[in-house]
């Protein structure tokens, strides 16, 4: 008899993201001139106050193992930073440092999420969020906007059942790039602790917003709190993606303490050269977050232009993030198909609409640099005229 694997390990489907990824990365090794617009890091250099961080602490020949949820020195840069942005104080118990954003919301979920619970998103959505709420026995429950990309609170409060556990709000939204309204906000803050059920907030791209806009603050209209989880990082804030560092705030202290639990028996902690590392680039200097927004700004704008020369594509100007998503349905509704023809054909990488729930679009980065956003745009043109009928 042959050895199996779980249920769980079948159902579950790899990263889109990483898959696309994977594939230019091979055609790159191959020696292809491959265009990668299918990022989701920032290409800026670290903060040196990071870089510096790690070296001190490598010269110390001391990398042990560090408390299981943070060093307080990190819990007390993520509670300064969040007390400056959200204008909210928690406690160093109201905080646990994980392995990204990523970890933080599956401990989350692992915490929180009972077999057969519902946790409402929106799509388009961020590609892991079904998987992982499976992960853990739950059951994703996708929110399809009626008009356009963007969601509205009646939408999301329609999905709501008994069932429900948690809603997940990813605003500014990645793969759409906008900013969900002040009133969403304050509406959806307001609905989740009347229903009492978590309310957490992917909030991982919040700084990253152009032309003077704002993220609205969960806190203002928070009045409970218990219900309410902030998870941010420092992956897109400097470009930190290959730390692994990223955080959960809760008032809710025994779900910290049980998110914490999850995992201390899984990873037992972070790495120790990553905490501190993290911890500079949160109480360095912080120009380096304006000039990034400056910079994929400036992105932005090249890369709208770009695509304002290609016919039959309809583009929103993105608020927000490093993320174009850009409806391609008049060339190929299916947005799989079309993303597999541009990298074959014109060695582009984007990423197609259908891993974010959203078919005939496509995901367009605008983190890397000008000239291969230009030439990417350029082939995508070129091999959109050369599609077969
Ligand atoms: C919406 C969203 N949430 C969370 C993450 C995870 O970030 P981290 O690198 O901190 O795990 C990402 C990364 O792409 C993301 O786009």
């Amino acid at each position: 008899m042959a050895v199996t694997l779980s249920a769980r390990a079948r159902q579950i489907g790899n990263s889109p993201t990483l898959k696309i990824n994977a594939a230019a990365r091979a055609l790159k090794a191959a020696g292809k001139p491959v265009v990668h617009l299918g990022g989701g890091e920032p290409t800026y250099p670290a903060p040196q106050a990071a870089v510096d961080a790690i070296i001190q602490k490598a010269n110390s020949r001391k990398i042990k193992y560090i408390p299981s949820s943070g060093t307080l020195e990190l819990k007390q840069a993520v509670l300064a930073y969040t007390q400056q942005h959200y204008g909210h104080a928690f406690d160093p118990k109201n905080v646990l440092i994980s392995a990204g954003a990523k970890q933080a919301l599956f401990n989350f979920l692992l915490a929180a999420v009972e077999p057969g619970d519902e946790v409402v998103f929106a799509a388009p959505f961020w590609v892991s969020y079904p998987e992982m709420v499976k992960l853990v026995g739950g059951i994703p429950v996708i929110v399809k906007p009626t008009q356009g990309l963007r969601i509205t609170a009646e939408e999301i409060k329609k999905a709501v059942g008994p069932k429900t556990k948690a809603l997940i709000i990813n605003s500014p939204c990645n793969p759409a790039g906008h900013i969900l309204s002040e009133d969403f906000i304050r509406q959806i803050v307001e609905f989740a602790e009347e229903k009492q059920i978590f309310l957490v907030m992917d909030d991982i791209y919040h700084q990253l917003v152009f032309d003077g806009n704002k993220t609205p603050n969960p806190c203002v209209y928070a009045k409970d709190f218990n219900n309410l989880v902030i998870i941010n990082g420092v992956s897109k804030l400097y470009g930190l993606t290959g730390l692994r560092i990223g955080w959960a705030v809760s008032q809710n202290e025994e779900l910290i303490r049980s998110m914490g639990k999850m995992q201390a028996q899984s990873t037992s902690c972070n790495s120790d050269l990553s905490e501190a590392a993290a911890a500079a680039a949160l109480t360095g200097p912080q120009d380096c977050v304006k000039d990034l927004c400056a910079v994929l700004q400036d992105n932005r704008d090249t890369l709208l232009a770009e695509l304002a020369k290609i016919p039959h594509i309809r583009v929103e100007k993105p608020q927000a993030t490093f993320y174009s998503f850009v409806d391609f349905s008049y060339y190929n509704a299916d947005s799989n198909t079309l993303a597999a023809y541009l990298l074959d054909k014109a060695l582009v990488a984007v990423v197609p609409g259908a891993a974010f729930g959203a078919e005939g679009y496509l995901r367009i980065s605008f983190c890397a640099d000008k000239t291969a956003i230009v030439e990417g745009v350029r082939r995508i043109a070129e091999a959109l005229k050369n599609l077969p009928q």
